[in-house]
């Protein structure tokens, strides 16, 4: 496996860690409020970035353009941006609302580079 397919996959190992932690303490704790904040770690961090890693690794030419580096680095400076500002708007902080609204089209931003990287270089 690519060096390019790996380092998503390793970043979405840190991401289940992460996302499990969480949910377990919600269990735990009977505090569920930040459900959204556990459900979005994992699936745009652990399920996401595994599957993107898992696809690059049979798109080889895609997986090591700059249009995927691109994407990488915007994906992934964005989640925990994003997650950081679900969590305050959560917990009472509205100010954190445009963060959150900017972090969500930065990663529609980050799935539309995902698409065109794809459909471009396929092979
Ligand atoms: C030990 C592992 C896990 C624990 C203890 C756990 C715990 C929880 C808890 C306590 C909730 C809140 C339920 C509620 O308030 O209705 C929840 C919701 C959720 N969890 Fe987990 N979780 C775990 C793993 C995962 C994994 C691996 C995924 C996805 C890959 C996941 C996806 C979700 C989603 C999508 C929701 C929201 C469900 C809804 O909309 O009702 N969880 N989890
Ligand atoms: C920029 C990306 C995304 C944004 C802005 C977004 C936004 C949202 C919003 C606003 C909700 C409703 C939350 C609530 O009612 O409290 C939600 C729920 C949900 N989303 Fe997303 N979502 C994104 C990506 C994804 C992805 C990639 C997946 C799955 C692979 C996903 C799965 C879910 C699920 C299962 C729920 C229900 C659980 C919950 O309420 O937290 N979302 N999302």
């Amino acid at each position: 496996m690519s060096a390019y397919s790996r380092r998503w996959i390793y970043l979405a190992i840190v991401y289940f860690c992460l996302a499990v932690g969480l949910g377990v303490f919600m269990g735990l704790s009977g505090d569920h409020r930040l459900m959204a904040v556990h459900a979005h770690l994992n699936l745009l961090g652990w399920v996401s970035l595994s599957l993107i890693g898992v696809i690059y690794h049979y798109f080889p030419r895609a997986a090591g353009s700059r249009l995927a580096s691109l994407q990488f680095w915007l994906h992934n400076l964005t989640l925990p941006l994003m997650m950081l500002a679900l969590t305050l708007v959560t917990l009472g902080t509205p100010q954190a609302g445009p963060l959150l609204g900017a972090s969500a089209v930065a990663m529609l931003l980050a799935v539309l580079l995902f698409a065109t990287n794809m459909f471009w270089r396929r092979t």
